[in-house]
Parts: C-alpha cells; structure tokens; sequence
C-alpha cells in the first residue's frame, strides 16, 4: 500500500501567524525523503491553509507525486489546469467546515462532474473522486469516467465502539471490491492513524491512502521524518 501524506496542517500552523514558516514545501521535502509515495494539499476557496503559491512551488519541487484536492469549481478547475498536478481529487467544500465532512454527492452534480473530469482529462490529469463507501456511488463513477475513487474512510475512523468500526469497514471492503473489479483505481483516507490503519492495509484493493493530521500531529513530538517512516512502516 501507498502512502500519500496531507500536508494542509504545515500550512494551518503557519497561518497562525500569518508568517512564513514553518513552509509546506519544506514539508514535503522531508515526507518525500522519509519515505512518502506522495504529496496531497486541498486548496480551499478560502485559502484558510495551503495557498496559490504554495501548490505552484510543490508543483516544481517535488519528485514524488503530487495530489491537489479541490472542489469543482471554475475557479479551482482552471488553477488546476494550470499548474498540472498528477491528480486531482474532487471534494465537496463547506466554508464553514473544519475538514471535509462527507463524500461527493455525485447524482446531484453529474453534468458538472462529467464536465469537469473530462476538463481535467484533457490536460492529462489523473482524477479522483472522493465518496462515501456506498455501491451506488462506484457506479457512478465508472459512468463519469474517474480513474481513481477515494473512499471516505471518516465514519470508520470516528465509530465508537467495534461493532460499529466492523460495519464500516465492511461497507469499505465492499466498495473497494467492486471498484477494483470495475477498473477503478481505489484509496482511501480521512481520519485513518496510527492505531486504525492496520485494516484498512488488510482491504487488498486498497492501493494508496492518504493522511494527515495524524502524522503533522505526530510530528511536533517526534520530528516529521521519524513520524512518515513510523507510518510508512505500517502501510508497506
Ligand atoms: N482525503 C481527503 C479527501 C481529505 O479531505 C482529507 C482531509 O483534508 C484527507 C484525506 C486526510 O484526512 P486526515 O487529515 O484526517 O488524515
């Protein structure tokens, strides 16, 4: 399994006083050399954490690959046809969330998706489509032509007992199946640390995760290298 590191929370800290450090694209850096697959950053309307600059730097820097979340919109679409990242993820985006809190309604916004995704396939850009773990939502993304789904890992990561972090965890392996069976290119990430990512490696489908507060959390008592090795070593 892959691992994809979030690097928004670099970003998030900086922001605190609106300063210059500590710099994502330093992060990333040492992500990269401790042992990371890849680079992820969401670029909010907002700009609350990761900014234009910062994608355009990661953009030239990075060896590995680069991951840039976004929501579907003009604005967002025509940035991202710009600075080429290798993919990109679509989100739903609430202002006034604190993190992504759920999958993309895709029936709802079909000819925008469908639009949208053959935008991005035009520059050659790799799309993934970020959706909770429910059937319907594989089929749909077959039909819009996604090269990768995401699965919405937070429900599983947020369950509160283990009856609860089984279902869910069946409603992923479930997904993760019959997205690989129809071709698709499948990951997984949000709320996934240290102590819940072990079956999530189990679900074999799953080729790549991607996660982030944790491991930025992590970071500040042990350095950021040694926590991306710690969970490089769990997902390899
Ligand atoms: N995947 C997506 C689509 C996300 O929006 C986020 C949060 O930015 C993550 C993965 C990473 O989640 P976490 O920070 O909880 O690891």
């Amino acid at each position: 399994m892959k691992l994809l590191i979030n690097i928004d929370h670099i970003a998030t800290l900086r922001e605190a006083r609106g300063e210059f450090e500590p710099d994502p694209v330093i992060a990333a850096g040492i992500c990269e050399i401790a042992g990371a697959d890849g680079i992820v950053c969401h670029l909010r309307e907002d700009r609350r954490h990761i900014n234009d600059r910062d994608v355009r730097l990661l953009r030239e820097v990075i060896k590995s690959k680069l991951n840039l979340e976004i929501a579907a919109t003009a604005e967002m679409i025509g940035f991202a046809c710009d600075v080429l990242p290798d993919m990109v993820t679509l989100v739903p985006e609430k202002r006034q969330e604190r993190t992504t809190e759920g999958g993309l309604n895709i029936i709802t916004h079909k000819l925008l998706l469908n639009d949208v995704i053959q935008q991005l396939h035009s520059k050659d850009i790799l799309v993934s489509l970020f959706i909770n773990p429910e059937p319907e939502n594989v089929d749909n993304a077959v039909e819009l032509n996604a090269d990768i789904i995401e699965i919405h890992t937070g429900n599983y990561a947020n369950a509160i007992n283990e009856k609860d972090s089984i279902n869910e965890l069946a409603k992923i392996g479930t997904v993760a199946r019959l997205g690989a069976e129809l071709g698709l290119t499948v990951t997984a990430g949000h709320g996934l640390n240290y102590n819940n990512i072990l079956p999530i490696k189990n679900i074999t489908e799953i080729q790549e995760v991607s996660i982030g507060h944790s491991i930025i959390s992590r970071s500040v008592f042990t350095g950021l290298q040694k926590a991306v090795e710690d969970m490089v070593n769990l997902v390899r």
